[in-house]
C-alpha cells in the first residue's frame, strides 16, 4: 500500500503514531512532514524520535537549521525545521544530500513544503489536517519503494 490515512484523536496518538514509524525509520530514510501552523508536526517528530531510539541532542555546530539525535548504536537521526528558511540559498544551506548521504543517518524535515527544491524524488510524505481541536488526520504517502512496507505496517498494526 502506498497511502494511508489516519485519525488521531489526542496528541499522545499522533505521537504514538510517531512512534510506530520511528521504530521503522531506517538509514538513508527520508521523512517529510507538512500542514499548517500548530497542526501537529512537532508532536508527530517527537514520537517518530523517541521510537527511533534518540537518547540525546547534538546540536550541530555546521548546520543551523538542524537538530541532531544520536542512539545507542551511534545511528543519527536529523530533525530539520525548515519554518525559517526563506529563499533558494537558505535550502542549500541545509545540505541535505550531505544529511542523506549519512550511512548511519536518517532524516525529516518539518515544514518540507518550504524545500521542495532540495527534496530528493523519494521519501515519506506526511500531510496533517485539523479536523478540530483535538482530532487530526495523517495522511501517509510512500513516494518510493522502501516507504511502502512502512505503511503496510501500520495498516497491519491497526487491524
Ligand atoms: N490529535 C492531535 N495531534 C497532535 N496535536 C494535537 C492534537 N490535538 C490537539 N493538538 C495540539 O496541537 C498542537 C500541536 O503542536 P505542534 O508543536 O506539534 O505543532 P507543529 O505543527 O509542530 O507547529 P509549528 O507549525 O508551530 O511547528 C499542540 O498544542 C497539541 O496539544
Ligand atoms: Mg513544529
Amino acid at each position: 500500500m502506498f497511502a494511508l490515512d489516519v485519525i488521531t484523536h489526542s496528541p499522545a496518538q499522533t505521537y504514538q503514531l510517531g512512534q510506530q514509524l520511528g521504530a521503522m525509520t531506517r538509514e538513508g530514510d527520508l521523512i517529510c512532514l507538512c500542514g499548517e501552523l500548530g497542526v501537529g508536526k512537532t508532536t508527530l517528530a517527537s514520537g517518530i524520535g523517541n521510537g527511533w531510539g534518540a537518547r540525546e541532542i547534538v546540536n550541530s555546530p555546521t548546520f543551523v537549521f538542524v537538530n541532531e539525535y544520536s542512539d545507542s548504536r551511534g545511528r543519527r537521526l536529523y530533525h530539520i525545521d525548515a519554518y525559517r528558511l526563506r529563499d533558494a540559498a537558505d535550502s542549500q544551506s541545509i545540505a541535505l544530500d550531505d544529511l542523506l548521504n549519512d550511512p548511519h543517518g536518517a532524516v525529516m524535515i518539518e515544514w518540507a513544503e518550504r524545500v521542495q527544491d532540495v527534496l530528493p524524488n523519494e521519501y515519506l510524505q506526511i500531510d496533517l489536517v485539523a479536523v478540530d481541536d483535538q482530532t487530526r488526520q495523517v495522511k501517509l504517502e510512500a513516494r518510493g519503494e522502501q516507504y511502502k512496507k512502512v505503511v503496510d505496517s501500520l495498516v497491519l498494526r491497526d487491524t
